[in-house]
C-alpha cells in the first residue's frame, strides 16, 4: 500500500440486507474515497457470532455481502476486501488488547448495556468483549479513519483509549484512528416514520439494495407523506415528502428546486411512483452485477482470498511489533 495515502478501516456486519439508506448515506462515498485513500473493506463473521447465528445463512451473507459491496462500485484492486475470520491475527490481538483494557471500560458501553437487554437469555463473554475485538481491527492496520454511524463512536473512543495508553507504556506502536462520519452523505429516513432512520430492523419502511423492482415501487407507493398535497421540501411539517424529496434527488443528481418544480401541481400519487421509478433505475444495475458477482464462485473466492493475504501481511507487522514489545518469545 503507497504510504502516503490515509487508511480507512471499516467493518461490516455480515447481518441481513443492505439498505438504501447504506448505500446512499455511506457506501457511495466511500466508492468516491477510494483514489484518495486505501481502505480496508472487512467482513466481520467473528463480530457477527456474538449473538446466535444461523450457520448456512452466515457464509451465505458473509459472501453475498462481499459481492454487494464490489457491485456498488468498490473496487477490490484499489482496497483490501476480506473476511476478519481468515486473518487471525484480529483474535490474537483481541486477546491482548483485552489485557489491557478494563472491566469497568467495557462496562459503560451502551451498545453492550442494550444488545445484552435485547439477548438476556444468552448474554456471553464475546459479547462483552465485543469493542476489544473491533479495537484489534482497527489497530491492527494502523488505521487513520474510521467510517461508522453514530452508535458506533463509543467504541472508536474506547479504541483511541486503549491506543494511548499502550503507546504510552511501550512507546508509539498505533496510529490514534478517528471516528469518520462523512458529511455528503444523505440522511435517508424510513419510509414508513420518517422521524426514524431508515433501517433494516424496519423492514416495511426500507428498501434494500437487492429488492426486485415490483418490491420497490409498492414501498415507495406505500409511504407516508402527509394530508395536503404540494410536493415541497419542509423537514418540519413535511417529513414525509422531504424524506422522498432527499432520495429523488440522490437518486437523479437534481436539484430540491428542480425536483419541487417537476412535480408542481402534480399530486403526491405521481411524486411517489416517480420516486420509485428513480429507485428501481438507480438499483438495477447494483443488483444485476451483484447476482453476476454471486454467480461466479470462482472470482469471489479470488477476491476474499488475495484480500486475506494483503490483509495478513499488514497485520503481521503489527501483532509481531505488539508481541516483541509485550515480552512475547520471537516465534
Ligand atoms: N461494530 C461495527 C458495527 O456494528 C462493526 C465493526 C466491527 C467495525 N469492527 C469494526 C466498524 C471496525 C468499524 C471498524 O457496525
Amino acid at each position: 500500500m503507497d504510504e502516503r495515502k490515509k487508511r480507512i478501516f471499516s467493518g461490516i456486519q455480515p447481518s441481513g440486507e443492505l439498505t438504501l439508506g447504506s448505500y446512499m448515506g455511506a457506501i457511495r462515498n466511500w466508492v468516491a474515497l477510494q483514489e484518495e485513500y486505501d481502505g480496508l473493506y472487512c467482513i466481520v463473521d467473528e463480530h457477527a457470532i456474538t449473538v446466535r447465528q444461523d450457520p448456512a445463512l452466515l457464509r451465505r451473507r458473509s459472501v453475498a455481502q462481499l459481492a454487494q459491496y464490489i457491485a456498488c462500485g468498490l473496487d477490490p484492486e484499489k482496497n483490501i476486501m476480506f473476511i476478519q475470520s481468515h486473518v487471525p491475527q484480529h483474535a490474537e490481538l483481541a486477546w491482548i488488547l483485552g489485557c489491557y483494557t478494563q472491566f469497568g471500560e467495557l462496562s459503560r458501553m451502551t451498545q453492550f448495556k442494550a444488545k445484552s437487554a435485547q439477548h438476556a437469555d444468552n448474554i456471553t463473554a464475546g459479547l462483552f468483549t465485543y469493542p476489544v475485538l473491533m479495537a484489534a481491527d482497527i489497530l491492527l492496520y494502523q488505521a487513520d479513519l474510521v467510517p461508522v454511524g453514530e452508535d458506533q463512536r463509543q467504541h472508536v473512543e474506547l479504541t483511541r483509549d486503549i491506543a494511548q495508553r499502550f503507546n504510552g507504556l511501550y512507546s508509539n506502536t498505533f496510529t490514534l484512528p478517528e471516528a469518520f462520519i462523512p458529511k455528503m452523505g444523505a440522511r435517508i429516513m424510513s419510509l414508513d416514520d420518517p422521524g426514524a432512520k431508515m433501517s433494516k430492523s424496519a423492514p416495511e419502511g426500507c428498501v434494500n439494495l437487492m429488492d426486485p423492482p415490483e418490491v420497490i415501487l409498492k414501498k415507495f407507493k406505500r409511504a407516508v407523506t402527509d394530508c395536503e398535497t404540494a410536493v415541497k421540501f419542509d423537514k418540519a411539517n413535511k417529513p414525509g415528502v422531504s424524506n422522498l424529496l432527499t432520495i429523488y434527488c440522490a437518486a437523479t443528481g437534481k436539484t430540491i428546486e428542480a425536483a419541487e418544480a417537476e412535480f408542481a401541481g402534480q399530486g403526491y400519487g405521481v411524486f411517489k411512483s416517480a420516486v420509485g421509478e428513480a429507485v428501481v433505475e438507480l438499483l438495477r444495475p447494483i443488483r444485476e452485477e451483484a447476482e453476476r458477482i454471486m454467480g461466479d464462485k470462482a472470482y469471489l473466492e479470488s477476491v476474499y482470498q488475495a484480500g486475506a493475504e494483503r490483509a495478513r501481511y499488514l497485520a503481521n507487522k503489527t501483532l509481531s511489533k505488539v508481541q516483541r514489545k509485550i515480552g512475547f518469545v520471537a516465534r
